[in-house]
């Protein structure tokens, strides 16, 4: 399977139906998370069999492990978790996905992809125009994740959201894990990775005001 697609290729101009909260979880007014690179979905697996008051929803640009992960969903008849395929920044800027935005208690940015070569750096997940979307569309109050094991990549995520007005860093030590999408700290595939090769991971977690 490709490791790496390019967001910006044609192919992701073009969006999938979205379907209402309605169609996706069996309880459309549970609190809603979004992980966005979400990859096989493992670690919404996790959290969905385990936190069944909370909706999580995953976007990911690879086609197959989408495709994958939603068989899994029915065949397991899982009714908190929901699969889009596509390039998130394009999903999340079309009409169609304004609900969900609204709707949002929290969002993740998982180890997304550092594409280190500068004439790529477009191609990173996180861009000032995304997050100016997401600050327009985002309820007070809802957080944003982002974690990752290249600091260069961290630098440059944490400059770009603090640079917008609405956001603020939360402390971490006055932050209460139990009562977030992730009350157990459940760890993504890249995390354990990391964390078996003893890499540093830089995380933070912003608020909307
Ligand atoms: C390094 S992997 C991390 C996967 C997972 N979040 C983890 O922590 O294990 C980054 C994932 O983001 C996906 N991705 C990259 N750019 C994306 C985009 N613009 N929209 C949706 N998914 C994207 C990649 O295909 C890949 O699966």
């Amino acid at each position: 399977m490709r490791q790496h697609v390019n967001p910006l290729s044609r192919n992701f101009n073009q969006i999938e139906r979205i379907p209402s909260l309605r169609e996706m979880f069996d309880d459309s007014k549970s609190n809603l998370h979004l992980d966005i690179g979400c990859a096989a979905g493992e670690f919404l697996f996790d959290l969905a069999l385990v936190n069944t008051s909370w909706n999580y929803l995953g976007i990911e640009i690879r086609q197959k492990l989408v495709k994958n992960a939603k068989l899994k969903v029915l065949e397991r008849e899982i009714k908190n978790l929901y699969f889009i395929f596509g390039n998130a920044n394009n999903i999340l800027n079309n009409v169609q996905s304004k609900f969900i935005i609204k709707n949002l208690k929290s969002l993740s940015f998982n180890f997304p992809d550092p594409w280190f070569k500068k004439r790529h750096y477009k191609r990173r997940v996180i861009q000032p125009e995304f997050i100016e979307i997401l600050s327009n569309s985002l309820q007070k109050g809802t957080l944003i994740f982002i974690k990752t094991d290249v600091k260069e990549l961290f630098d440059y995520m944490d400059y770009t959201i603090s640079s917008n007005f609405y956001f603020k860093t939360v402390d971490k030590k006055d932050f209460n894990y139990s009562e977030s999408f992730n009350p157990n700290k459940v760890k993504t595939n890249r995390e354990k990775y990391a964390i078996v090769n003893q890499f540093d991971i830089f995380e933070r977690i912003y608020i909307k005001i």
